[in-house]
């Protein structure tokens, strides 16, 4: 049902999480209905204040449909995981849902607008800010942290072998497939065999070139994934284990 619908999007020429097209109308609402509300206090001009109200009920309409795209997000881009970052936008969210009902129930009140709403207004934009940041961690990655010297040699052979489709983890080629969160990082022997054979897991484009033992050996591959594992990130989505299953221990 989810995959039909991104799917859809995807044959029309939008690959783009659809969260992003839409996050930008209520970000950009609070910031104004802040500046309104200020100014309207300011200079106690009551029309302000009535736009800035306005503008916290356009919020508020936004605000269902950017959560029901960033909740499809990350059912499709990351499993539904609970990453840390998904639960502080979650509750980022929850706080700005109350913040928006506060704003337009108590902006109706008050001339000029109150200082009451102001602050009200202002935690909306630091909600907004805190959730937009967060929601660009979940996109671009944090950048490649210094890697320390036990995990030199990893970092050493990803930068000569796959940074160069992999940037900091990610994939250039096919952004869906990162190598931060990929399922194979569950295990050494599974990411091993992933090297040795590419299988092509869904939504690939089979680009993902054999890496033999000629390039990067079985001792060299453990120091590769010890680096991606401990300095780049962790698994993030669940592994097929019908692709790779389980080795024994
Ligand atoms: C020429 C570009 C290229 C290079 C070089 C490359 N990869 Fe990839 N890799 C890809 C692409 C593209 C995919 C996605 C699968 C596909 O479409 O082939 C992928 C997929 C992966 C995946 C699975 C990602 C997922 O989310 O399922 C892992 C893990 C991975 N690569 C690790 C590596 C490692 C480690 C190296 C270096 C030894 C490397 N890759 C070098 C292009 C590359």
């Amino acid at each position: 049902m989810l995959d039909s619908i991104y799917e859809f999007f995807a044959e029309i020429g939008f690959t783009h999480p659809l969260h992003a097209m839409v996050v930008h109308m209520p970000a950009g609402m609070m910031v104004g209905a802040f500046l309104l509300a200020i100014t309207g206090l300011l200079f106690k001009r009551a029309a302000l204040a009535q736009s800035a109200r306005h503008c916290v009920i356009l919020v508020l309409i936004f605000f269902f449909p950017t959560v029901l795209f960033g909740f499809m997000d990350w059912q499709y881009y990351f499993s539904g995981a609970w990453l840390d970052e998904i639960i502080i936008k979650l509750a980022v969210s929850g706080a700005l849902l109350v913040l928006l009902i506060l704003g337009v129930l108590l902006g109706r009140k008050g001339k000029f607008g109150s200082k009451a709403v102001l602050i009200i207004y202002t935690l909306g934009v630091f909600a907004v800010i805190a959730a937009g940041y967060y929601g660009a961690e979940l996109a671009f990655g944090s950048r490649a942290p210094v890697a320390p010297p036990e995990y030199m040699a990893g970092e050493k052979l990803y930068m000569r072998n796959c940074n160069a489709c992999h940037p900091y983890g990610g994939n250039i080629v096919n952004p869906k497939l990162s190598v931060i969160g990929a399922p194979e990082l569950i295990d050494s022997r599974i990411f091993l065999a992933y090297l040795r054979d590419p299988k092509q897991p869904k939504g690939s484009i089979a680009i993902m070139p054999i890496v033999p033992a000629t390039k990067v050996t079985d001792e060299q591959a453990t120091q590769l994934f010890d680096y991606i594992t401990k300095v780049l990130e962790r698994p993030r989505r669940p592994l097929d284990q019908s692709l790779y299953p389980m080795p024994p221990s």
